[in-house]
């Protein structure tokens, strides 16, 4: 993948932060959008930069539909044309549904879901113009299983299923592909302030009996990434422990 942009949001730091590192060990020039947190974005520059990658991190809140277009737009002004998109930001706000507040649905669904659409439809015409990109979206076991307490989060990550399915049969022909990553329990900022009981509780869901790496999930994406998978597209890969089976 030398010399290749890649553009990963939430890759400031977890998940987002592994994959953007993998990428760039794989020799793509990287950005990274993130929302808040500058001192996390800036060591993950740091760290992409230490492994030979031109970086670049923007805050931008990808819910913005005009901010998602904006930082699509200074990415390639500032590294050249997207090559491969990953849409890793997300949040949680885990709640039971007959409690739900409908703000607490509705920005779950507007950051995981609504904001990967943002970043496709920016990404898209550049992609399509060349006939080439990679689209990987990161969804979870949650949206494939169901999990009780997020019917906000589980909803976002199904509905980033079928926008995967959709996209993918659009610009098939197109030499673009796009495809999704589920990742089941995966030790990050997201899974740390679960307690031990509920950790245990996760834990024996997962036949490997261990919590997975942001690494497991980064390695999933590059091979989604590569020339390697030209002939994968609308596909679902589980990362999951066998979590999910
Ligand atoms: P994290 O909480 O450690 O990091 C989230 C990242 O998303 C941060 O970089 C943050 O800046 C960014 N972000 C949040 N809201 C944003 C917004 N509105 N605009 C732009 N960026 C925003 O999360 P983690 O665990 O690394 O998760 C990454 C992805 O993997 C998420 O989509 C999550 O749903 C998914 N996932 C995580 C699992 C886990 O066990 N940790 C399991 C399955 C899926």
């Amino acid at each position: 993948m030398n010399g290749k942009i890649a553009l990963v949001t939430g890759g400031s730091r977890g998940i987002g932060r592994a994959i953007a590192l993998q990428l760039a060990k794989d020799g793509c020039d990287v950005a990274v959008l993130y929302a808040g947190r500058r001192e996390a974005a800036d060591q993950t520059v740091s760290l992409l930069e230490a492994a030979g990658a031109r970086a670049l991190a923007i805050q931008c809140d990808v819910s913005d539909g005009e901010a998602a277009a904006a930082a699509v737009g200074e990415v390639e002004k500032t590294l050249g044309p997207i090559a491969i998109l990953v849409n890793n930001a997300g949040i949680i706000r885990d709640g039971l549904t007959m409690r739900m507040s409908s703000e607490d649905f509705r920005a779950v669904i507007d950051v995981n879901l609504t904001g990967a659409f943002h970043m496709i439809r920016a990404c898209l015409p550049g992609f399509v113009r060349r006939r080439a990109g990679r689209i990987v979206n990161i969804t979870s076991v949650s949206g494939m299983m169901g999990n009780p307490g997020q019917a906000n989060y589980a909803s976002s990550k199904a509905g980033l299923i079928g926008l995967t399915k959709t996209v993918a049969r659009e610009v098939a022909s197109r030499g673009v592909t796009v495809n999704a990553v589920a990742p089941g329990f995966i030790e990050t900022d997201m899974t740390a302030g679960m307690n031990e009981a509920a950790l245990q509780k996760g834990l024996s869901a997962v036949p490997m009996g261990r919590i997975g790496k942001p690494e497991d999930v980064a390695n999933a994406v590059s091979f989604l990434a590569s020339d390697a998978a030209g002939y994968v597209t609308g596909c679902v890969l589980k990362v999951d422990g066998g979590m999910y089976i």
